[in-house]
């Protein structure tokens, strides 16, 4: 497994990754096939303006030319908010439970201290055990629940916020 930095030429792969992990569980932004319209090129610039900006960072993992994982960080943009970023990760159904996750979190962490980034949040559905426990190994402390975070076939579901502090 390689993980690197998303590119440009990813663009078309990760559009189908997304369209495909969306189906594989509701703990995501997003459903299956939510980026079908997705134009090509609007994803092409997306992933330039990531890698174009000093404190954000979109990552892949890729096994046999396959993209298996897709990590984020973004981090807020006014000034006095630019110490945080927000960390977003799925990993393809099939590979969960082999330490993809945690090696993906363990990059955007090394990248985070380099950028100076101070504090990683994120928000994980309180019933994501598996998420939770990846999250906590890695040092993240739950700091609040956001009641009604998630509204997923008209059901609400609480989401932990959870941060790093680096
Ligand atoms: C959550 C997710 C990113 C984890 O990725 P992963 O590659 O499966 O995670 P890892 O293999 O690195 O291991 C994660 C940790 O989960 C825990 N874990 C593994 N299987 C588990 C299970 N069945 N139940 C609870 N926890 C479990 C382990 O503690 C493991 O850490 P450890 O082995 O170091 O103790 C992945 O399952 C996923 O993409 N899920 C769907 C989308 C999602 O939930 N994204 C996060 C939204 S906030």
């Amino acid at each position: 497994m390689i993980i690197r930095k998303a590119i440009k030429e990813d663009a078309k792969n990760i559009i189908d990754y997304f369209n495909k992990v969306g189906g594989e569980s509701d703990n995501l932004l997003f459903g299956k096939d939510e980026f079908k319209n997705m134009p090509i090129d609007n994803y092409e610039k997306i992933i330039e303006n990531i890698n174009n900006s000093k404190n954000d960072i979109m990552l892949v993992a890729v096994i046999d030319d396959s993209i298996v994982s897709v990590g984020f960080l973004q981090s807020l943009k006014k000034e006095r908010l630019n110490h945080r970023a927000n960390l977003a990760i799925s990993v393809s159904k099939k590979y969960w439970g082999q330490g993809i996750g945690k090696a993906m979190i363990n990059y955007l962490i090394d990248f985070a201290k380099q950028a100076n980034i101070k504090v990683i949040e994120l928000q994980v559905r309180c019933d994501n055990e598996r998420g939770i426990r990846l999250y906590e190994n890695l040092g993240f402390e739950k700091i609040g629940i956001y009641k009604k975070y998630f509204c997923i076939n008209n059901l609400y579901y609480d989401a932990f916020l959870m941060n790093l502090y680096l």
